[in-house]
Order: C-alpha cells, then structure tokens, then sequence
C-alpha cells in the first residue's frame, strides 16, 4: 500500500499568538491539510527548553490546541496531539544522540544566538535539534514545512538520519525541506517583525478593546488630514494588504491619494477588517474554551493515533540498534 505524502509541523507553546504567526504559520499548516496526510503536534516537551512554570505551560498548551481547532485544525483528517503524550519520542532523541556528533550542535544558531545574548543555556537547549530530529523520523514524515528560523534543524535532521542509515540499513525516512519563498514578515506596529518579543504584536482573538489599542498603537508618518499620503511604506497600508483583494487595495490608495482623511481613519478600515476576518473563528474559539474536555478528548484521540505509528516504528528502530 503506498502511503500519501506525510506533512509534519510542530509549534512550541510559548504564547499568545498574534497575526504574525497566523499568516506566517498557521494559516499555512492548516491549508496543507489538503496537499497530504497532515501530523501536527503541540511541542510541549521543547517549550520546557524555555518555561519553567508549570501553569503557564499548561495553560498554553490548551489555548495553542483550541487556537488551531478554531482556526481550521481537522482532527479527523489530520493526526493532531501534544508531543508528550507519545513519549516513545524521546527514546528515539536518545538512540539519534549517539549519532549526533558534538560539532553538529555546536554550530546550531539557536543555541549559539541565545548564548550570545547571554541567556543561560542547558543542555535541553543544546540538543533541541535531536529531539526535533525525532519528532521528524519517529513519523516517517517526507515534508517538513518551515520558516527561515528552523531550516538548519532540518538539514541537521537528514545529516543524523544519514549517519543512523550508514550504519544500520534504511530504516530511517529521508525528510525533505519545504520552505515557503513566499512567507512575508509580517511587520508589528512600530514596523520591525512582529514578534512577542518585541512587544509590537496585534492579536487575532480577545477583547476588542485591546486589538483597538495595538492597532491605534501603528507608527505612521506625521501627515495631516488635507495631506496626500503615500501608501508605499506605511506599515497600516502593509497589514491591510493581508486583509483586502487587490480592488479593495486599489480603492485604500485612493483614500491616501485624497486630501481629508487622516491615519486615524485608514487604521479603523483595518481594525474592521482584523475584527471581520476573525469573527467566524471567535465563535468556535469561544465554544472550545468552554468545553475543554472536548479539546482533551481530541487531543487523546490525536495521540492515540501518532503513537500507533510511533510505537511501530520505534520497535523498528529498537530491533535495528540491537535493544
Ligand atoms: P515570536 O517571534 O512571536 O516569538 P515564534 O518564534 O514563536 O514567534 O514563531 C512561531 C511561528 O510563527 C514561526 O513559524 C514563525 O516563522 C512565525 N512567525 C512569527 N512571527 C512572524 C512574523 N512577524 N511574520 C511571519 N511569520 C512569523
Ligand atoms: N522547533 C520548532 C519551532 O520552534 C517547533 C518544532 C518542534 C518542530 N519539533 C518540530 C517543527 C518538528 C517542525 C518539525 O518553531
């Protein structure tokens, strides 16, 4: 029986998401959904490599699996569960680590960016890159779609599975990169890259009131309302393009182009149009919340079936190594 294309991602519960992460990210995992057999977990066992609160990581873990649930996630479809409910991933991590030379890590820009920046690293955080491996081969998974951010953990994966193959036969899937030339940044409100660490992010759900701050918060040029304003780098013309089709957009560069409207009014236009893009995902949203048992049952259904595949194939792996 030959097997659809295997589509694996994986996202760390590390936060609120904002819009940066929906149309970098999540719009696109959940789009793949049609292009093959789509695994995507919950990277809970790679947050702790950053949380160290037991509340908190518990607390986004359930908003990460209701966001993406609201958003599109079909967890009949697809294979959708928290990473630590397959445990069987970390004996992999393990058997993968002793094929993982020392070097390899230490060229990791992950581990070497925070350790530049002076946060104090672990050992978690240097071997993140082998438990990613693991995630990636335990599934057999062909196509790993990823950001700019992530590709060298990837290509760090294949050069692991390759080393494992040499010795023991091919047991181990070859995953192939998939990046996305065509995944803009999307700019926070002060312009640089949206990000949670910047604290320029404009959320997708939550009181209304909030998204109006963070939207009225874009920083814009200082023209009046009787000036012509160009639309080319205003960082409110570059959300809305997110939002409009391209007649809509026409029809915004002739509000820039005619004297009487001010940056107040284009930046409610695109508030409007954030409140109206999400709305339909804030009622299911505002159901899944209210039923977390449902959340938990779809989750368990979800792990049931990833640590189906995963305990065949770590019997596998276990019988190639010699365990
Ligand atoms: P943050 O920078 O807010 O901490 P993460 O690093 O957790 O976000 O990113 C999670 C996912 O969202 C990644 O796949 C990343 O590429 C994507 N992403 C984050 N910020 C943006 C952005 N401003 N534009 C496009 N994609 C983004
Ligand atoms: N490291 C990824 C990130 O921070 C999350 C992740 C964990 C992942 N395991 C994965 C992504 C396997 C793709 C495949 O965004």
């Amino acid at each position: 029986m030959s097997q659809s294309t295997r589509i694996l991602s994986g996202i760390q519960p590390s936060g609120t998401i904002h819009i940066g992460n929906y149309f970098g990210m999540i719009k696109k995992m959940i789009e793949s959904q049609d292009d093959g057999e789509l695994f995507a977990f919950i990277a809970s066992y790679h947050a702790l490599t950053s949380v160290k609160d037991k509340e908190f990581l518990q607390k986004n873990t359930f908003e990460a699996a209701v966001n993406f649930l609201s958003l599109g996630m079909d967890p009949e479809k697809s294979t959708f569960w928290v990473q630590s409910d397959v445990p069987e991933v970390l004996e992999l991590y393990w058997i993968l680590s002793n094929h993982t030379p020392m070097g390899l890590l230490e060229r990791g820009h992950s581990y070497k960016d925070k350790a530049a920046r002076g946060i104090a690293t672990n050992h978690g955080l240097f071997s993140y890159p082998v438990l990613m491996a693991a995630d990636i081969l335990l599934y057999d998974s062909n196509i790993v779609p990823v950001g700019k951010d992530q590709i060298q953990h990837v290509e760090m994966t294949r050069d692991i599975a390759n080393t494992f193959n040499n010795n023991y036969g091919e047991i181990l899937t070859m995953p192939e990169l998939k990046v996305d030339e065509n995944v803009q940044s999307v700019p926070g409100t002060d312009g640089a890259k949206m990000s949670k660490s910047y604290g320029n992010t404009i959320d997708m759900f939550g009181p209304k009131k909030t998204i109006k701050k963070q939207v009225m918060k874009i920083i814009t040029d200082s023209k009046e309302l009787e000036d012509v304003k160009e639309y080319e780098n205003c960082n409110v013309y570059k959300l809305c393009e997110l939002f409009m089709n391209n007649d809509e957009l026409i029809e915004l560069q002739q509000r820039y182009a005619t004297p009487g409207e001010g940056y107040g009014h284009f930046k409610l236009t695109l508030l409007d149009r954030i409140n109206d893009h999400f709305a339909p995902y804030a009622q299911k949203r505002e159901y899944y919340l209210n039923n977390p048992d449902e959340v938990k049952d779809i989750l368990a259904h979800g792990a049931k079936k990833a640590r189906k595949v995963a305990q065949s194939k770590i019997k596998i792996i276990r019988d190639a190594v010699g365990l």
